[in-house]
This record gives C-alpha cells, structure tokens and sequence, in this order.
C-alpha cells in the first residue's frame, strides 16, 4: 500500500494540472449515505419516485416530504470530513487546481475548497420555478412547517432544489468547463464514485484520452477501474490525509 500512496503522492506533487472527481463515497464518513451498494440511499428510496424530474412535476410531495424527512437532517448535522478537508488543503499548497464533483452537499466549498464544479448541482439552494427566486434550505425547512409542497413566498409559485433531477440534462456551461479541465488536466483523482452515471463518468474517460495519469481512490472495485493507471480500495478519510502528509514531507 505505501508503494502506491508514495507513487500516488509524486505524482500529484509532479503534475502540472492535477483535478479530482469526487462522488458520494467522499462524504460517506459525513453521514451522507452513498447511492448504490449494499446500504445504498435508492435502495430505501426509488429515484424514480424521489429525485426524477418527471415525478416531480407530477407530485412534488414526494422529494419534499424526502427533503424534510431524510435529506434536510442529514446536511444539516454534515460537516466536511477528512477527505473533503485533505482536498483543500491540497488546493492551498497549489497542487490540486480544481474539484469537479457530482455530489450536490456542498462539503468541498464549506471544508475550503474554492474551485469547485458541481455538475449535479447543489440541493443546498432552492429556486422559484415562476420567479426564480432564491431560498435557502433553512427557509424552505421552515415553510415545510406548514405547506407542502412549499410555495415560493413571493409570487406562489413552485419551488425546486438546484439540483439536476433524473430525466434532466446537465448545465451545458458546467459541463463544458468540466470536460475542459478533464482534458487539460496531466493527472485526475476520482474519489468515492461508483462511476456509473453519465455524463459525469466520461470526465475521467477525457483525462485518460489526454494522457492524463488516471488514480482512482475508491472503497470498493469501480466501472472503470481497468482503465487507471493506479487503484487503491481504500476510504476516503484515510488516505487522502496520508497524500496530504507525503506532499508535505517532499
Ligand atoms: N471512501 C471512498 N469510497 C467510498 C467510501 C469511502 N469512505 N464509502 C463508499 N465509497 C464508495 C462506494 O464503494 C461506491 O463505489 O463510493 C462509491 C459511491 O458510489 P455511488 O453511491 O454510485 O455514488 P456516485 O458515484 O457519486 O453516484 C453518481 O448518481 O444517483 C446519482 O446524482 C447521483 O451524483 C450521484 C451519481
């Protein structure tokens, strides 16, 4: 295992452009369930039903009851772990230059990390689908108190989280700078992503095909796990802190 951390911590400490790609697995130590797998968060809820846009318009009760019962709560009590704090401070010292995630908790930007690209979003700001209002999660947990689906205060129109709903397209901007640094990048990490879901799985695809050096960090095998140069089945929080002390022992 040291062979490969210290490999690993060269590697990043000699990249030029190093990016990481996060997924669920990074705030799995945050009490923020991961998706899939044995306690999998769409094992208990059908994503269908909780977070497809086609539901959502249809019955909006479904995510916001969701909302005030599992996903409120859970940000609530999270708090960056140790993955999440490693990462920025790898950004500090200058040898990470950006976080492209998938996960929609804002963890990376409240541990420190300020380039971040959230491709699905993030359920921490609510929207007015008439008025595009702004709300926070807090305001919205509140108004939960006494309607649901909760109405936008100004105009009593729909609220949305800004998060990307099953069934809808990523934020073309969003990605496009994210496929931009994938393809500029000399080394990607991707840490705790099953790598699955699709758009955001071609990112370590793109760095690969630019002769990226390609290190997945992940607890268990992923969908692209032949295609890296270097695998460690590992968490999260314990050895991205290791990366961090190697750099700053070199
Ligand atoms: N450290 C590292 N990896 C971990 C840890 C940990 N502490 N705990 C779990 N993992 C791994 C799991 O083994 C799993 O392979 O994290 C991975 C999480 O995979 P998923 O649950 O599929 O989450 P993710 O890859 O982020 O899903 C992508 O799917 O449902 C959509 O929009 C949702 O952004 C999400 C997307």
């Amino acid at each position: 295992m040291n062979d490969i951390l210290e490999a690993v911590s060269s590697g990043i400490k000699d990249s030029k452009h190093a990016v990481v790609f996060t997924g669920a697995g990074i705030s799995a130590e945050c009490g923020i369930p991961t998706y899939r797998g044995k306690d999998g968060l769409w094992k208990k809820y059908d994503p269908n039903l909780y977070a497809s846009i086609g539901y959502f318009l249809q019955d909006p009760s479904y995510y916001w009851n969701f909302f005030r019962e599992v996903r409120y709560p859970m940000l609530q009590k999270a708090k960056p772990g140790k993955g999440h704090l490693a990462l920025a401070e790898m950004e500090t010292f200058g040898r990470i230059k950006t976080v492209i995630t998938q996960n929609i908790d804002g963890l990376h930007q409240e541990a420190g990390s300020s380039s971040v690209i959230e491709l699905h979003g993030t359920t921490r700001v609510i929207y007015c689908m008439s008025c595009s209002q702004k709300y926070s999660m807090d305001d919205v947990f509140v108004m939960l108190k006494d309607t649901c689906p909760p109405l936008c205060p100004e105009c009593q129109g729909k609220l949305r989280p800004a998060v990307i709903f099953f069934g809808e397209t990523l934020n073309p901007q969003i990605l496009r700078v994210a496929f931009e640094e994938a393809e500029q990048c000399d080394f990607l990490l991707v840490v705790g992503s099953s790598l699955v879901v699709y758009p955001a799985a071609e990112i370590p695809m793109r760095a690969k095909k630019n002769n990226a050096t390609l290190v997945i960090i992940n607890k268990e095998q992923t969908a692209l796990d032949s295609e890296a140069d270097g695998v460690i089945h590992e968490e999260a929080g314990r050895i991205l802190p290791q990366i961090v002390r190697n750099l700053k022992e070199s």
